[in-house]
């Protein structure tokens, strides 16, 4: 048992430049700080981050209503922490304290107790047992949301597979350097520049954005002697508008987009598709899942927000095989834990996400290593981001030792 000595809150900086919440948690020998990350392509079920009035009413909460609560209890009781969190928020959404106050006060509190064990978070929280590290997926050529005049797909992303993370951190920003490097040749005098996530962003299209992909994967296989492979994040939610899916040069029906995307993992051998239709269709998500379920991951992001009553609907209805994870979509370890168990449970695999704006914030790291996850998305470059990929190199040495 570890008393919480202390806990403090404060507004830091994002990767975006907007403002975020950082929690420190103090116990008689313990120590734990974590900081939230924010979503721009949100998907409409998620937990709401910051109650209105922004990172500073959250903190005002912190400061009012939590902390006191707080001080005197045992760091190592999560459940209990993160219920209360729930009893002081009182609305289904943490619409009233943030839900990324409650998840960088409930992962602080997991690092704090981590810290009184002598143990690193990923120990603490997947057990002894724990020794399969995520696969880094990266994203290389981005739009959407994240970027001012990039591709209408938000995300062109690639895995690196061999069993060994640190290969697998360098064949990612080899594949990104790669990317860039053809951009620079096939578009002489273009603007090329880098969105959110520190993916390149260029005026391709979809499909131009996709070969180029496929051929930075073919040489970077070759050179790197393991296999690197192409995955997208459509994130279709941000542009099914009235019924059809708008693209820049068509619009798609929900049939024909469920035909579209098929006919991608078909023709590039993709191996993740994320979000490929709208965030409440279901149905079109079990027929998708039943056309290509056996060649790739269909892994669900808006559509089940880290929730485990909307993954109970999809593996109900056989929505996808996979399940993104996003601690701050749902607010606290516990409840992140809960969905992750229902996933591996039904034979669904899981892969651990940053946001779009990040902080130096490592926990992803150690949350998908504990969580056994199959792969981290967490871009190829940017130092909020190589904060997650080091520590993965970090992790390896040490399960290693
Ligand atoms: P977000 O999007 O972090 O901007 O919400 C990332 C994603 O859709 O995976
Ligand atoms: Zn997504």
């Amino acid at each position: 048992m570890s008393l919480i000595d202390t806990a403090t809150s404060r507004k830091i900086l994002d990767s975006r430049g907007n403002a975020t919440i950082e929690v420190e948690i103090l116990t008689e020998n313990g120590y734990g700080m974590v900081a939230a990350p924010s979503g721009a392509s949100t998907g409409e079920h998620e937990v709401q981050a910051f109650p209105e009035g922004g990172v500073d009413a959250s903190i005002r909460i912190f400061d009012d209503e939590i902390c006191a609560q707080l001080i005197g209890m045992d760091v190592t009781e999560q459940r209990v922490i993160d219920t209360l969190l729930h009893q002081i928020d009182g609305t289904p959404n943490f619409s009233r304290i943030g839900g990324n106050l409650a998840v960088a006060t409930s992962l602080a509190v997991a690092r704090a107790g981590a810290s009184c064990l002598g143990m690193p978070l990923y120990k603490y929280v997947g057990g002894a047992l724990t020794e399969k590290i995520p696969k880094p997926l990266g994203n290389l050529i981005g739009g959407g949301r994240h970027a001012i005049g990039g591709t209408d797909i938000q995300e062109f992303l690639v895995i690196s597979t061999s069993d060994k993370a640190s290969d697998n951190v360098f064949g990612n920003a080899k594949a990104h350097m790669m990317v860039g490097q053809t951009l620079k040749e096939r578009l002489p005098g273009s603007a090329i520049g880098r969105g959110d996530e520190g993916a390149w962003v260029a005026p391709l299209s979809n499909e131009d954005a996709l070969s180029l992909l496929a051929d930075v994967c073919d040489r970077a296989s070759s050179e790197l002697g393991f296999k690197v492979r192409p995955a997208l994040d459509i994130a279709a939610s941000e542009f099914y508008v009235n019924g059809v899916y708008k693209y820049k040069d068509k619009e798609l029906s929900p049939e024909k987009q469920v035909e579209f995307v098929a006919g991608l993992v078909e023709q590039y051998d993709l191996h993740i598709l994320e979000d490929p239709l709208e965030q409440n269709d279901f149905q079109g998500y079990a027929r998708l899942t039943e056309m290509v379920g056996d060649k790739c991951l269909v892994v669900g992001d808006d559509l089940f927000v880290t929730n485990k009553e909307r993954l109970a609907k999809g593996i109900e209805m056989g929505a996808t095989n996979s399940i993104l994870i996003k601690p701050n979509q749902v607010g606290t370890l516990t409840d992140t834990i809960e969905t992750v168990e229902l996933a591996k449970k039904n034979g669904f695999e899981t892969v651990i996400s940053h946001r779009s704006a990040e902080t130096t914030d490592d926990s992803i790291a150690h949350l998908g290593v504990a969580f056994g996850s199959y792969a981290i998305k967490t871009g190829a470059v940017g130092g909020e981001r190589i904060a997650k990929l080091n520590e993965l190199i970090r992790i390896e040495e040490d399960l290693e030792a």
